[in-house]
C-alpha cells in the first residue's frame, strides 16, 4: 500500500528520490492530484499507462517547476508567450511542437510532434517538480475513465495497491477541482481542447482572442466521449430524483425527495462547485443508491467545463 506524505520538505524529498529511481509518485496540484513518473523514463512511463489502465493512443502532459523549462521542451509560439505571463503557474496547459532534442518518451507522447506542457501554482507541486529537476508525466490519478481525484484520500481509493505507486503527496483538497485548461497554442489563436478553470473569458481578457474549438470530433485523443465516469447512472439537468436516487444540487432551491443530498455549492458559486465536483460524485457513488441525479448547472464561465465533465461522466458507450 503507497504511503500517504504529508507535503513537507522532507516528504517532497522522498518523492523527488522515488521519480529518480523511476517509480511514481502521485502528487496534489491545485487542480487535481497527478500520478508522476519521470517523463524521460520510458519504463517509468510505461508504468504509469498500466497503473491507469490508460489506452496507449492518450498522450500525457508533461509537468515543470517553472515556465523557462515548459519552453525548453515545447517550442514557443507568441501566443504561447502571452498565455503563459498570464496564467502560469497555474491550470492551464499547452499543446505546442515538440523541440527536436526534446527527451520526454515518444510513449508518453503518444508518438506524436506536439508536446502537453503545464506549470501547475501549488507550491508544493513545483517545490517537488523543482527536486525532481526533470519533467514530470502525471495524467490525473485515478484508473482511466473514472473519476479524478481532487484528495489525497481519492487517490489512496483508486491506486493506493498499484506496485508502482512509491507514495502520495498529500497538499490537501485541491483548490480548482476540474483539471486544467488544455490549449492548442501552436497557432495564431488559442482552440480549446479541452475546457477547464481557466475559461474562454479569461482567455479573452488576456490575449484579446476569441478561442475556437477543434473542428474534429477528438483532437485531443483524451477526449473521450466516455470518461470521469461514476459506477452508477447518471441523470443531468435532473429536477426529480426519488427514494433510490442520490441527488446533487446546486444553488438554494430545495432539493425534490431522494435517498440522500449533496450540494455542489447551496450559494450558486460555480468556483466553489468545481472544486466539490469530484469529490461529491465520489461520496454519491458509494453512498448505496442506485443512481445519481445532478440539477442543471449554468453553461457559462467554469460551468462549461463542469458541464463537459458531467455529461462525459453520464454517457455509456
Ligand atoms: O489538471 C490537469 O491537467 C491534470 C493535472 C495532474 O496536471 N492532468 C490531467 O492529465 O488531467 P490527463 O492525462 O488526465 O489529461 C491530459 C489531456 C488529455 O485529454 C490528453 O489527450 C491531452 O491532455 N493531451 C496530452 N498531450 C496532448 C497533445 N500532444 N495533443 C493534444 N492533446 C494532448
Ligand atoms: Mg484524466
Amino acid at each position: 500500500m503507497a504511503k500517504c506524505l504529508l507535503a513537507n520538505p522532507e516528504h517532497i524529498h522522498t518523492a523527488a528520490q522515488a521519480i529518480h529511481t523511476g517509480q511514481l509518485v502521485a502528487f496534489g496540484t491545485e487542480t487535481v492530484y497527478g500520478l508522476g513518473g519521470d517523463a524521460t523514463n520510458d519504463k517509468a512511463v510505461a508504468a504509469i499507462f498500466d497503473a491507469k489502465g490508460r489506452p496507449r493512443f492518450n498522450p500525457l502532459i508533461s509537468h515543470f517547476a517553472t515556465v523557462e523549462d515548459a519552453f525548453d521542451h515545447g517550442r514557443i509560439t507568441p501566443l504561447a508567450q502571452s498565455l503563459a505571463e498570464a496564467f502560469w503557474p497555474g491550470p492551464m496547459t499547452l499543446v505546442l511542437n515538440r523541440h527536436h532534442h526534446c527527451p520526454v518518451s515518444p510513449l508518453a507522447l503518444a508518438d506524436l510532434d506536439s508536446i502537453a506542457v503545464r506549470v501547475p501554482a501549488n507550491a508544493q507541486a513545483r517545490a517537488f517538480l523543482a527536486e525532481a529537476a526533470v519533467p514530470v508525466a502525471a495524467p490525473s490519478a485515478n484508473r482511466s475513465g473514472r473519476i479524478s481525484p481532487s484528495r489525497a484520500s481519492h487517490v489512496e481509493e483508486d491506486l493506493g495497491q498499484s506496485p508502482h505507486l512509491a507514495c502520495i503527496l498529500d497538499t490537501g483538497p485541491s483548490d480548482a477541482g476540474i483539471e486544467s485548461t488544455v490549449i492548442d497554442a501552436r497557432g495564431d489563436v488559442p482552440v480549446i481542447l479541452r475546457p477547464g478553470s481557466i475559461t474562454q473569458e479569461d482567455i479573452t481578457a488576456a490575449t484579446g482572442l476569441i478561442p475556437q474549438h477543434p473542428t474534429e470530433a477528438i483532437i485531443s485523443p483524451g477526449q473521450l466521449k466516455s470518461h470521469y465516469a461514476p459506477e452508477l447512472p447518471l441523470l443531468l439537468d435532473a429536477e426529480k430524483a426519488g427514494p433510490d436516487t442520490a441527488w446533487i444540487g446546486f444553488g438554494p432551491k430545495n432539493p425534490p425527495e431522494a435517498a440522500c443530498y449533496f450540494n455542489l455549492s447551496p450559494g450558486g458559486d460555480l468556483i466553489e462547485a468545481a472544486a466539490e465536483l469530484y469529490h461529491q460524485l465520489r461520496a454519491a457513488d458509494s453512498s448505496g443508491a442506485s443512481a445519481i441525479a445532478v440539477a442543471s448547472i449554468p453553461h457559462q464561465g467554469i460551468g462549461l467545463a463542469i458541464n463537459d465533465r458531467l455529461q462525459r461522466a453520464a454517457h455509456r458507450d
